[in-house]
């Protein structure tokens, strides 16, 4: 009787997610295809937040399924072969061309998966075929970082399981074993995987120890801050698919830590405590967005959680000023030591300011940054490429992507 109950407000909601959605703007292309897609997204987001409501599995042991669902077994064929390693106890997929040619030292790409550091896998069919797809158009070797996920590992781990593999794999040594050209090394990442790019690049050419230098890092979408969770973006995309506001900040509180009432916090925007309020200024939109986007929106800093109720005013929470998590909050005498950098952005996303502000802040360090911007993009369509839910704008993005590495790296 009770599962039959449960079915029934599956089924319910699974209905409601499908006709109650928001209309689609119409300059994405393929939009029913977008439509079903979402549909199926928001059923299953749905149907998560009920069991975590009903006690039976937390939201983000259900989010899971996606990623199940794509699993692959990556496996060698005649042109890549693919071997799993463990560097520094962190486990990796190496794909490298079949053919080894001695001659000719091979570019590498450090790749880093999207997911909000909750989902996703390297073993996923669209990461799989990327990484292929990277290995014969580039001649290079993908390393392709399996680092572990929040909940179960909250910030800062799965950010040094990378840095580990990062630091492990610019060995001299290391290099030399797979023939890599110690110059043209780049790291690079979709969404979460963005953010952890882009942190990666910063920790390292802080590293006086290190002398390996990256030649590019390529951030798709990227995550960039947590202080701002009401840019124009944010604002503007708030339900659309794929990427709803609440998911995101889902995401960012369970990278965080467990306690729902930073969740709760971050959806007023009302989480900022005096450590993370005084970077404010690097998140500041209405100095980092160009005039277009910021002229419909009246900009408002975020307020500082003191006061009236001091167990959640999250003072201890340093990890909100951490620019590992927040690459956007550091000086530009940092951004200055970044190498070449190529940004997509999406228009229809949350993330999309993010992108933007890095984008601007970083020219205006002085480094050289190339911005792809998708007028009709959304978050995660370079994940759209595999049948059913094959969207064409995804494979564009692939090709521009893999056409600037191979111009740049
Ligand atoms: C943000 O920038 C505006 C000017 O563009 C300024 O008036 C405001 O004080 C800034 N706020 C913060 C928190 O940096
Ligand atoms: C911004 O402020 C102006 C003036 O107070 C107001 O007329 C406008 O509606 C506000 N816009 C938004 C998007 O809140």
């Amino acid at each position: 009787m009770r599962s039959k109950g449960v079915f029934l407000v599956v089924l319910l909601s699974a209905l409601t997610a499908y006709y109650v959605y928001l209309p689609i703007p119409n300059n994405i292309e393929e939009r029913w295809k977008l439509m079903l897609t979402d549909s199926i997204f928001r059923s299953l987001s749905h149907l998560a937040e009920l069991t975590e409501q009903l006690g039976l599995l937390d939201y983000m042991r259900v989010m899971m399924f996606i990623t199940f669902a794509e699993r692959v077994v990556p496996v060698s064929d005649d042109r890549v072969q693919v071997v799993d390693e463990s560097f520094e106890g962190v486990e990796v997929i190496v794909y490298q061309p079949a053919q080894i040619e001695d001659t000719e030292l091979k570019r590498a790409i450090i790749y880093l998966h999207g997911g909000g550091w909750c989902l996703g896998s390297s073993r996923m069919s669209p990461y799989d075929l990327l990484a292929r797809h990277m290995v014969t158009e580039l001649n290079a070797v993908i390393v392709s970082v399996e680092y572990r996920l929040a909940p179960a590992y909250h910030f800062p781990i799965p950010f040094e399981d990378v840095y580990r593999v990062v630091k492990y794999f610019l060995h001299v040594d290391v290099l030399r074993n797979y023939h890599i050209n110690p110059e043209r090394i780049a790291v690079s990442g979709d969404s979460a995987g963005g953010n952890l790019a882009a942190a990666v690049a910063q920790q390292l050419q802080q590293d006086s120890r290190n002398n390996v230098h990256l030649k590019v890092q390529a951030l798709i979408y990227p995550v960039l801050q947590a202080l701002d969770l009401n840019t124009p973006s944010y604002q503007q995309n708030q339900h659309m698919p794929i990427l709803t506001r609440t998911l995101m900040i889902r995401f960012w509180s369970e990278y965080f830590t467990s306690d729902k009432s930073f969740f709760r916090a971050m959806m007023t925007n009302t989480h900022n405590n005096l450590e993370s309020a005084a970077l404010l200024k690097f998140v500041n939109w209405s100095s980092y967005l160009p005039d277009s986007y910021r002229r419909s929106y009246n900009y408002s800093a975020p307020p500082v959680a003191i006061g009236n109720n001091p167990v959640h005013s999250f003072a201890s929470y340093s990890w909100l000023a951490d620019p590992r998590a927040s690459p956007l909050l550091v000086p530009d005498k940092t951004l200055r030591l970044l190498p070449k950098t190529y940004v997509l952005t999406c228009e229809y996303d949350v993330l999309r300011d993010d992108g933007l502000m890095y984008v601007m802040r970083l020219r205006n360090a002085g480094v050289d940054v190339t911005h792809e911007h998708y007028p009709g993009g959304f978050h995660g369509a370079l994940m759209f490429t595999v049948w059913p839910t094959d969207f064409e704008i995804g494979r564009k993005m692939i090709d521009n992507y893999v056409t600037w590495l191979k111009l740049n790296l």
